[in-house]
C-alpha cells in the first residue's frame, strides 16, 4: 500500500456529512453549510449542451480535449482578463480542478532529487497537501494569518527550502478566507519562483464569484506571466456544475505538454459532451452575474446575522465562503458539535490545516430562507 494511503485521515467532510444524515435521520432541520456544493439549478443551457451533445457512438475522449473547449477557455481568459493564450498549446481540460490539483506533483515532481518539495498554504484546500503526499513528496505547509491578510509570501519562506521547492500553490480568492490579492501580489510571487526554479500553480476555481458587481474583479496569475506558471480554472462553482466535473488547466505551453503527456499515460480525459457543456459555460457571462447576485445576498444576510449575535466575520470580497472567529475564542471542534445539535453543518477551521484553528467557515448553499432559519437558532 502507498504509505501515504496509510497516514490518510478520513476526508474531514466525510464525517460531517455521517453526523448530518444522522441527524436528519432522527427528524431534526438540517442546514447544511459544510461543503461548498452549490444547490442553485445549473442554468438550462449548460444541460442542453450537454444532452444535444450524447452521441450515438461512445468512443474514448482526448485527452487534449475538444477545440471547442480549448477555444472557449481561451476566449473566456481573454475577455475576463485580457490574457491571451494559444487555445492548443495552452489549454488543457480537467476532469474537474480537483484531480489536476492532486495529480500535478505526479507529473511534476521527482522524489529521487533534492528538489522534492510542495509549498502551499494553511488554512487551505486539503487537496494541494494530499497531491504532495501521494506523489512520494515533501510538504512545507505556510502558516496564513489575518495579520498578513491569509497570503502566503514566497518570499518570506526559508532559501533553503525554496531551493528544494518543486511547486508552489497559492489560491486567491482564498478557501477557506475569501481573501484576495491583487497583480503586486502575484508579481512577487513570480519573482520568487523565477529565482527558484519553481512551477507556481495559482488554483483560480473562485475567480469569477466576487460579491460587488461594481468593485474590480479578483485578478488571473496569468495576467502577469503565462511561461513558468499554470493556472487551474473550474466550471464548478462559476457555472453550478460541481457534478459535471469540468475544469482547464491554462498556462506555460511547455509544462501543458508534459501535463498532457503524463495524463495520457494515466488516462483522464473529460468526456467530450462534458467539454460541449463546459465549452457553453465558459463562452457565457450573463448567468455568473445572476450566481454572482445569489451568492452576495447569501453573503451580506449571514454576515449581518452573525454580526449581530456578535461572531466576528473576516470581511471578505469573493468567494463561497464565510471565514468566522469561534465565539469567545473557543474551540472549533466543540462549536461545530454545538452548532450540530442545533442541526446547523458547518466546517471547523482545523479541516483546512493548522492554520485553521480557532475560526469556522460557513459554505454560502443554503437558500437565503434557510440561511435566515439558521441565524434564528445559530449558538452564540
Ligand atoms: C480551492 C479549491 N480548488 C479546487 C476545488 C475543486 O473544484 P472542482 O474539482 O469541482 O473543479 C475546490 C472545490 O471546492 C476548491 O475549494
Amino acid at each position: 500500500m502507498n504509505p501515504a494511503l496509510r497516514a490518510l485521515k478520513p476526508y474531514p467532510m466525510a464525517e460531517l456529512q455521517r453526523r448530518k444524515t444522522e441527524l436528519a435521520a432522527s427528524g431534526k432541520t438540517v442546514f447544511d453549510f459544510g461543503t461548498g456544493d452549490p444547490i442553485e439549478p445549473t442554468p438550462a443551457f449548460i444541460a442542453h449542451a450537454l444532452r444535444n451533445a450524447v452521441p450515438e457512438i461512445s468512443q474514448y475522449p482526448s485527452v487534449a480535449g475538444t477545440p471547442t473547449l480549448r477555444t472557449a477557455a481561451a476566449g473566456y481568459l481573454k475577455r475576463r482578463f485580457g490574457v491571451t493564450v494559444d487555445g492548443t498549446k495552452q489549454v488543457l481540460p480537467a476532469a474537474g480542478s480537483k484531480e489536476a490539483i492532486f495529480h500535478l506533483p505526479l507529473a511534476f515532481i521527482d522524489p529521487a532529487t533534492t528538489k522534492d518539495t510542495v509549498i502551499y498554504g494553511t488554512p487551505g484546500y486539503p487537496v494541494y497537501q494530499a497531491g504532495t503526499l501521494f506523489a512520494g513528496a515533501k510538504e512545507y505547509p505556510v502558516v496564513l494569518t489575518r495579520e498578513r491578510g491569509y497570503r502566503l509570501d514566497l518570499a518570506s519562506v526559508p532559501v533553503d527550502v525554496l531551493k528544494r521547492t518543486a511547486i508552489a500553490w497559492i489560491n486567491y480568492p482564498h478557501n477557506p478566507t475569501g481573501a484576495c490579492v491583487d497583480l503586486a501580489y502575484y508579481r512577487a510571487q513570480i519573482a520568487v519562483c523565477a529565482a527558484h526554479g519553481i512551477l507556481l500553480a495559482s488554483d483560480e476555481c473562485y475567480q469569477d464569484m466576487w460579491f460587488d458587481e461594481s468593485a474590480t474583479p479578483p485578478p488571473s496569475l496569468l495576467e502577469v506571466a503565462t511561461t513558468g506558471v499554470l493556472a487551474f480554472h473550474s466550471c464548478s462553482k462559476r457555472s453550478g456544475m460541481t457534478g459535471y466535473r469540468s475544469g482547464f488547466i491554462a498556462g506555460d505551453a511547455a509544462l501543458i505538454g508534459a501535463y498532457r503527456g503524463w495524463r495520457a499515460a494515466m488516462g483522464v480525459g473529460s468526456p467530450a459532451f462534458i467539454e460541449q457543456a463546459a465549452a457553453a459555460a465558459w463562452n457565457d457571462d450573463a448567468h455568473v452575474v445572476e450566481r454572482r447576485r445569489i451568492f452576495a445576498a447569501k453573503y451580506q444576510l449571514l454576515s449581518d446575522g452573525l454580526a449581530a449575535k456578535g461572531i466576528e466575520i473576516l470581511p471578505s470580497a469573493a468567494g463561497l465562503y464565510l471565514w468566522a472567529r469561534v465565539p469567545s475564542n473557543g474551540d472549533a471542534d466543540a462549536y461545530t458539535a454545538r452548532c450540530l445539535d442545533a442541526g446547523l453543518v458547518i466546517s471547523p477551521g482545523g479541516f483546512f490545516g493548522d492554520g485553521g484553528a480557532g475560526w469556522f467557515r460557513l459554505a454560502l448553499v443554503p437558500s437565503l430562507d434557510d440561511c435566515r432559519k439558521a441565524l434564528a437558532v445559530w449558538p452564540r
